[in-house]
């Protein structure tokens, strides 16, 4: 795939994550092989009035290959704003979320909500196209309640959009079941415009079955939390001690973010960590409630193995 110019080596994408993409996490994922990075969703209207918490999600690194704010919202005019916001400049791409089932999002006529009201989900993806110079993606699911991805796509492309992301559930299923392959490739069999697959790959079998549906891009979420390696591992590149990566991913967030902060912020993704260096009872407990970055780290390395 080609993001703004910008030929994509191996079509590997790292999944918005509310509360864990952040600019550390996103920097070693592309270090370590992701090709294209997603901010966390950004509000529409939250953009508007440049709070801390929102402008602090749009910091970026150098390591990012192909950076891509995430946008949310349901007026047309916020939208299209929201691209153009002085804030987003360093992002290449601009997404827009239609596939947030969260009921806070959800509830307020955001994120996947959108699926319901495609004429209005076209309006908004046109506003944007025609406000911005960048790049518009579109990242959905298959539908609310069933599947309508055939029609989804349709509206998508002809209002505009670069590409879109298909997570292969409803919103109606959260997480449960499985992804839905075979509707990811009708959605990739009925578009003109590239799709990128994504859901449940979590090692190299699953990501495997995601390219047999011929889709031209994979995203990965979960598979990546606590794991950021995993892209080097699809790429069965060599990767360093686990141990740097994570000390990379703090020394990136301590750029921006005060200590005091990152301590509380930092459980989350050490717990992540903690599972895939399999960490156990007690260690877990010191790391959900540790006050001290450099004990927890100090835990974790005990557990590290050279791979
Ligand atoms: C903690 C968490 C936060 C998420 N936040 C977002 C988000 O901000 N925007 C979005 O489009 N999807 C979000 N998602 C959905 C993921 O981007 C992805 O579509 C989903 O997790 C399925 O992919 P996976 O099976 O590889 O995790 C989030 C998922 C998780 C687990």
């Amino acid at each position: 795939m080609i993001i703004s110019g910008k030929k994509l080596a191996n079509n590997l994408f790292l999944a918005p994550m509310a509360g864990f993409s952040d600019v550390g996490f996103r920097a070693v994922c592309a270090y370590l092989g992701a090709d294209v990075t997603f901010s966390e969703m950004i509000s529409s209207q939250a953009l508007k009035y440049s709070s801390k918490k929102t402008l602090d999600m749009t910091i970026t690194h150098p390591f990012e290959k192909v950076k891509i704010a995430q946008i949310f919202g349901h007026d047309c005019t916020d939208m299209a704003n929201a691209s153009i916001s002085p804030a987003l400049s360093g992002f290449d791409a601009i997404d827009i979320n239609m596939g947030c089932p969260a009921p806070k999002i959800y509830k307020n006529g955001d994120g996947a909500a959108l699926l319901n009201n495609l004429s209005l989900a076209s309006k908004i993806i046109q506003a944007v196209v025609s406000a911005s110079n960048k790049q518009v993606s579109v990242k959905v699911r298959l539908g609310d309640k069933q599947s309508n991805i055939a029609e989804i796509v349709r509206v998508c492309q002809e209002s505009g959009a670069s590409f879109i992301t298909v997570h292969g559930r409803t919103s109606e299923q959260g997480y449960s079941g499985n992804v839905n392959l075979e509707a990811i490739a009708l959605a990739k069999s009925v578009a003109k415009i590239p799709v990128v697959g994504n859901g449940d790959v979590f090692d190299i079998q699953n990501y495997k079955k995601m390219l047999s549906t011929d889709v031209d891009g994979v995203m990965i979420g979960r598979g990546a939390v606590g794991k950021p390696w995993f892209f080097a591992e699809l790429l069965n590149k060599p990767y360093e001690n686990k141990i740097d990566l994570i000390k990379k991913h703090i020394s990136i967030l301590k750029e921006h973010y005060p200590e005091k902060w990152l301590v509380l912020y930092l459980r989350k993704h050490f717990l992540a960590y903690a599972s895939a260096l399999a960490v156990k009872g007690e260690d877990k407990k010191l790391l959900a409630t540790s006050d001290s970055i450099e004990k927890s780290l100090e835990v974790l390395s005990s557990y590290n193995k050279l791979f």
